[in-house]
């Protein structure tokens, strides 16, 4: 139903407003990249977590991530802590060009999830705001233990903004079903 749905949406939107959506009484704080007057376009980020599932799985489809079903993403989303989405606004129309998920209990811990910035958006010092702005945010909540898990092409790039691989000799471990 939800393939269904991507179909016929793409089917009736032009690529541009599949993409791109009214900006009007979005709320967020604007970003400045030095480059507005070049770009003639403006960065923004926001906790607003009513993000359109389907313009994040382009996002996510554009860095070759593997699909999820939509009904857990939208469920993971509802059931994040912070939900922090970046956005290009030109005129009166954004763009989501990147996003980043936690989830915690509210009081001591937070994990970072789905970081994620369009190709066309990285290494411009993007990524590194986003996360910036994630973890101001949670620190304003009072949450002090911010972990994630790093795909090893991107550890360095945590590195850089503080994080630690293992402290202290403590090991991530997982469990998976058979
Ligand atoms: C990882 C990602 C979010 C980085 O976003 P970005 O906007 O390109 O990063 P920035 O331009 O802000 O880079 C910040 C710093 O990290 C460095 N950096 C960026 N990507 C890096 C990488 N893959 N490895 C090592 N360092 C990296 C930059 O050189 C820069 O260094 P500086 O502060 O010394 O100048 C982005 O590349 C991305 O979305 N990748 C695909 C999805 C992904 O892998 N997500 C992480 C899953 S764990």
């Amino acid at each position: 139903m939800l393939t269904l749905n991507l179909f016929w949406r793409k089917l009736f939107s032009t690529s541009e407003s599949l993409a791109t959506s009214e900006t009007e009484e979005f709320p967020g704080e604007i970003f400045s990249t030095g480059r507005e007057s070049i770009t003639q376009s403006q960065i923004m980020f926001s906790t607003e977590r009513d993000i359109d599932i389907y313009e994040l799985e382009e996002l996510c489809d554009r860095v070759g991530w593997a699909r999820r079903p939509l009904r857990k993403v939208r469920k993971a989303i509802q059931n994040s802590f912070l939900v922090v989405s970046m956005w290009e606004i030109k005129g009166k129309r954004r763009r989501l060009i990147g996003f980043a998920r936690a989830t915690s209990d509210c009081a001591f811990n937070a994990t970072i999830w789905d970081v994620v910035v369009d190709p066309g958006f990285q290494n411009q010092g993007l990524g590194k705001a986003m996360m910036k702005y994630t973890i101001k945010k949670l620190r304003t909540a009072d949450i002090s233990n911010i972990t994630l898990f790093a795909d090893p092409q991107v550890v360095n790039f945590y590195r850089r903004l503080g994080f630690l691989v293992d402290p202290e000799g403590i090991k991530g471990m997982f469990w998976y079903p058979n």
